[in-house]
């Protein structure tokens, strides 16, 4: 099957390099080729003449083209829905780039034009495969920590709001859309229960036009509260992840999955002796003895990242539903949007949803 991408950036590349051959080496359906792209820059253009590509001189010779049969748009957000509006007019099928466009009405347009013109779409929500992710939803689902009562989902880092549209809130900049679409996607598909508050802080520490982090809690309808941080101004980082449940503790440290499983073997210990802590003494905060919990290993999920590319093409191919789901996008952006809402506000947003 081949394909065209529109925005030959750095994610373009990632498709390209890494992606797609990945799909491709995992054997598991029909060859897909980059057979060319399209970019506003003609120095993107060119690179891509130099990787032996065709270097489409507008989108419409794109559209024109009978041999392409999807795009893959990896534009800044705001040209997400105006060239899946024109791909789906021209029959072509679309993947695109995460977060599908800026707000739930803007989305649901997309899916629209979808609809209309009978073309497969999806977002390509990529971070459902991660296997930091995949492995705190194993620990969630096999009841090792008793109850869930809380969840932490945090990326820090200190390079501030990268490049130059990102930092522009008409192209869709801002964390909330950049990394906060991943995180609320992956809150969204840990569990089952409704969402029923939303509260959410922006923090402007660069003093650009949009976010440069955000602090959310949701609150979910099974009494699970998840928090999700993104700071771009830290220089020492939190867990990634911190599940907590009424019988233990899991945390994943970093990408690399550093971490531990803690459960408790003995809750009450009549033997626990009291420490000094600062200028004080304290027991309820001392450490454990070691006999009353039992420490674990973080054992990695397995990982099938192919599987949306896979789907992909057996979507166009056999009609088969897209794995990430309509429903499941516009849940997501709803959620954003009220976060927005929430931050302008300075109020907890109550909604069943
Ligand atoms: N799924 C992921 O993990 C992930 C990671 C990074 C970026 N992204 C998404 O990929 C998209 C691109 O991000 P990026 O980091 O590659 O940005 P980038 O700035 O590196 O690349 C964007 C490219 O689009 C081109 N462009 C700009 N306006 C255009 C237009 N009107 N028509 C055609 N080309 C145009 C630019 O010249 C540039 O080459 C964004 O939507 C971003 O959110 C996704």
């Amino acid at each position: 099957m081949k394909i065209a991408i529109i925005g030959f950036g750095g994610m373009a590349g990632h498709h390209l390099n890494h992606i797609i051959p990945r799909y491709n080496d995992a054997n598991v359906g029909e060859k897909v080729e980059v057979k060319g792209v399209y970019d506003i820059k003609s120095e993107r253009r060119q690179a891509a003449r130099d990787l032996g590509l065709v270097a489409y001189g507008s989108p419409e010779e794109i559209w024109k083209d009978d041999e392409v049969e999807a795009v893959v748009i990896a534009t800044p957000n705001d040209m997400h829905l105006p060239y899946t509006e024109e791909a789906a007019r021209h029959g072509k099928h679309v993947i695109s780039e995460k977060p599908a466009s800026n707000s739930e009405l803007l989305v649901s347009k997309m899916y629209e034009a979808a609809e209309k013109y009978g073309i497969v779409f999806t977002p390509h929500q990529n971070r459902r495969w991660d296997c930091d992710y995949l492995t705190m939803k194993e620990i969630l689902d096999s009841d090792v920590l008793g109850r869930v009562y809380r969840i932490e989902s945090r990326v820090m880092g200190s390079n501030g709001i990268p490049g130059d549209w990102r930092k522009i809130d008409a192209q869709g900049g801002g964390m909330m859309l950049d990394w906060g679409v991943h995180l609320i996607d992956q809150a969204l598909l840990m569990t089952d229960a409704k969402v029923v508050s939303v509260d959410c802080s922006y923090s402007y520490e660069e003093k650009e036009e949009v976010e440069d982090g955000f602090d959310l809690e949701i609150v979910f309808e099974n009494d699970i509260s998840y928090r999700i941080v993104v700071d771009t101004n830290t220089f020492v980082s939190l867990p990634r992840w911190q599940m907590y449940g009424l019988n233990g503790t899991a945390c994943i440290n970093d990408w690399k999955l550093n971490g531990k499983i803690v459960t408790c073997l003995q809750r009450f210990d009549d033997k626990l002796e009291g420490i000094k802590a600062g200028n004080g003494f304290t027991k309820t905060m001392a450490d454990r003895r070691k006999e009353t919990v039992k420490e674990s290993p973080i054992v990695p999920a397995t990982v099938r990242a192919w599987e949306f590319y896979a789907n992909f093409v057996r979507a166009i191919r056999n009609g088969e539903p897209t794995i990430v789901k309509k429903e499941q996008v516009l849940r997501v952006c709803h959620l954003m949007d009220l976060a927005k809402e929430s931050a302008r506000r300075r109020e907890v947003i109550k909604e069943t949803f």
